[in-house]
């Protein structure tokens, strides 16, 4: 398997994987996501790869693209609150269903720790929804630490 930047004939393929998650979403936090995977949220993985400040990452396993990762460079000024943040987050990620549990999500997460080392970036960012515990245990058996929680009470 080879852990590289995506080309851009593969965003069709990446679209693929992107409704996985959107469909996991749409399921587990129906109050907040769109069902359907809309031509604009399809669309949108063509600005994505043209964005300067964005890189798509795949999992290419016999030339089947299995897993991406978008990383989204982030540069937050500093403020009267808070220092200065400048720091990669990764904006979506997934591994294709029918390869789970082989590893493809750990190298994605090693190519991604190597990319931003030798970028100059000392810090990863994600954000999660909390009905997907699956995802919770994978990002810290990867090492991620919850740092900031978001709550909510329906009234
Ligand atoms: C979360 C996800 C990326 C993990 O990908 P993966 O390639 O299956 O993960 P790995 O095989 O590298 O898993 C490494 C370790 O993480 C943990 N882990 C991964 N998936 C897990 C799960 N479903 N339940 C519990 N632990 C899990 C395990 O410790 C695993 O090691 P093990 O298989 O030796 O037990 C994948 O399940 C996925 O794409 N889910 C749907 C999309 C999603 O939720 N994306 C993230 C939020 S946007």
């Amino acid at each position: 398997m080879v852990i590289r930047f995506a080309k851009e004939d593969e965003l069709e393929r990446i679209n693929v994987l992107r409704k996985q998650v959107n469909d996991l979403h749409v399921e587990g936090k129906p109050d907040v996501f769109k069902p359907g995977f809309n031509e604009e949220l399809q669309n949108y993985v063509y600005y994505i790869f043209k964005d300067p400040e964005q890189k798509i990452v795949v999992a290419d396993k016999d030339g089947e693209i299995c897993g991406f990762a978008i990383l989204h460079h982030i540069y937050k000024p500093e403020n009267p609150f808070m220092k200065v943040r400048d720091f990669l987050d990764i904006d979506e990620f997934c591994v294709d269903e029918k390869h789970r549990r082989e590893g493809i999500a750990t190298a994605l997460v090693e190519f991604i720790k190597n990319f931003a080392k030798e970028q100059g970036y000392h810090r990863l960012e994600l954000n999660m929804w909390e009905f997907n515990q699956d995802a919770l245990a994978f990002y810290e058996a990867a090492g991620f630490e919850t740092f900031r929680r978001y709550m909510e009470m329906f009234i």
